[in-house]
């Protein structure tokens, strides 16, 4: 026989089994189990000391929950479908545990409230973890940095060689885009630290409850000053897909790079067995899978961030059944990104960098073009007309498969008198990067600044 629905008092018919199903979320929402029990107690603790229950079934309700949260612990919770979600559910089997006092937990609630109040306490939770992680993988960026400070490989603009650079530039770079990550997730929690619990179904409640008691037992920061925003805002939850996607992106770009280095046509980098696979038929190789990967997933952070955002679209206040499909988006979104920090920041850890590799690919291209253009202009050559004679150069060059470094002295000293033997000084690429000394550039010393900004911001 169907279980008797707890809102089943006006209904004569039982619903049918594919209603039932398709309207449950217990197989999702059971992850918010433990926020649920935390919720109910908080909720309890208030009708008890505003009196709107006796402390006598306060109590027993209280001590009912710490059953439910130790077999929880323990996995000895069993959900049914038939109970549609994590707070039926919950409420069910508080009544099993304590019988019929178990329904004056839901005084001055509803589900409303509720699942609103769950989801910001679970998420609250997962912030921390999200951004401990960035913070981890930023440690592992500064080392590497730090390790190859006056690593010097080619920069890239169109992915053609642009200027030489430094690798520990480079990773500072991403260092960087984390940081701001962290900072949109640190925003992120502002909106997530606030309490719904009060708000009821959507208008509030005629029972002198206490919201500021509540607020404080579930460690929330602030108060929804509208019921009606209270129980309708997902903002908090479209903030973390967004800022989830932009985190995911900056591990994509990253990943991007790091196959392709790992090729044999680039070779600048090799992974560690450890974080590669290999292939069921082609003996030699060894595949950058977990890069690929976690290139891959960004895909689907973006599509959660889509979908709720159309879930959203057009949506009338308060709560409606729709706002139920922002959970599997949510879930999966921390539960691929918390791995895709972890695994990245193994991956960059142990890889090894072949700098003899990245030094030799600019030492025969022309990305030291601009500092000959420099250097003639320092001679007072007007920086344009030094743009179109080394041009010139380079195409003779190409032509004749030699170097900037190969011209012989007297073709330099054609083009002015002043040009010296120190020029060949210029044009190698470990001093073009050393001399890039401007505030931010690609300098030793510039480098060795970040670094010493990024250790003191990671208290290091
Ligand atoms: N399972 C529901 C959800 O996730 C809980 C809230 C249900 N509220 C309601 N009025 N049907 O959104």
């Amino acid at each position: 026989m169907a279980i008797k629905k707890m809102w089943g008092g006006r209904f004569q018919e039982g619903s049918s089994k594919l209603v039932d199903e398709f309207g449950a979320s217990i197989s999702f929402d059971k992850h918010m189990a433990y926020e649920d029990l935390e919720g109910s107690l908080a909720h309890v603790k208030m009708l008890k000391h505003t009196n709107i229950l006796s402390a006598d079934d306060a109590d027993k309700i209280i001590a009912g929950l710490h059953i439910l949260q130790d077999k929880l612990a323990n996995g000895e919770l069993t959900f049914s479908t038939e109970l549609e979600d994590i707070h039926m559910n919950m409420e069910s089997l508080l009544t099993q545990e304590i019988g019929d006092v178990a329904g004056k937990l839901h005084t001055a609630r509803s589900r409303n409230d509720q699942v609103a109040t769950d989801l910001h306490l679970y998420l609250k939770n997962r912030l921390e973890i999200v951004i401990d992680e960035i913070k981890n993988l930023q440690k592992v960026i500064v080392k590497k940095a730090e390790e190859n400070v006056e690593t010097v490989m080619p920069g890239y603009t169109h992915l053609q060689h642009a200027q030489p650079i430094s690798y520990g530039h480079y990773l500072m770079a991403y260092y960087q885009m984390f940081q701001r990550d962290i900072e949109r997730f640190e925003f992120n929690k502002k909106h997530t630290n606030i309490s719904p619990l009060g708000a009821a179904a959507l208008a509030g409640t005629t029972f002198p409850i206490d919201r500021e008691f509540t607020a404080k037992e579930l460690d929330f920061d602030n108060i929804y000053a509208n019921s009606l925003d209270a129980v309708s805002d997902r903002d908090f939850v479209l903030e973390f897909l967004s800022n989830a996607s932009i985190l995911m992106m900056h591990l994509s770009r990253f990943c991007e790079e790091i196959i392709l280095w790992c090729s044999y046509e680039f070779g600048y980098i090799e992974l560690s067995d450890k974080y590669s696979t290999g292939s069921s038929i082609m003996p030699q190789k060894k595949n950058p899978d977990m890069a690929e990967l976690i290139r891959g997933k960004s895909g689907r952070i973006y599509g959660h961030l889509t979908a709720l955002l159309a879930t959203m679209k057009s949506l009338p206040l308060a709560y409606n059944k729709d706002l139920q499909e922002d959970k599997e988006g949510v879930f999966d979104a921390v539960k691929t990104v918390i791995p895709s920090l972890k695994i990245f920041a193994g991956m960059l850890d142990t890889l090894t960098v072949n700098k003899d590799k990245m030094l030799h690919a600019t030492e025969h291209d022309f990305s030291n073009a601009t500092e000959l253009a420099d250097y003639l202009a320092t001679k007072g050559i007007p920086f344009r007309k030094a743009h179109a004679i080394v041009g010139q150069l380079v195409f003779e060059g190409i032509e004749n498969n030699t170097t900037l470094s190969d011209i012989p002295l007297e073709k330099y000293k054609e083009i002015n008198s002043e040009i010296g033997e120190d020029i060949y000084q210029f044009l190698q690429s470990k001093v073009a990067v050393q001399r890039r000394h401007s505030l931010g550039g690609t300098g030793f010393d510039q480098v060795k600044l970040q670094i010493k900004n990024a250790k003191k911001q990671l208290n290091l």
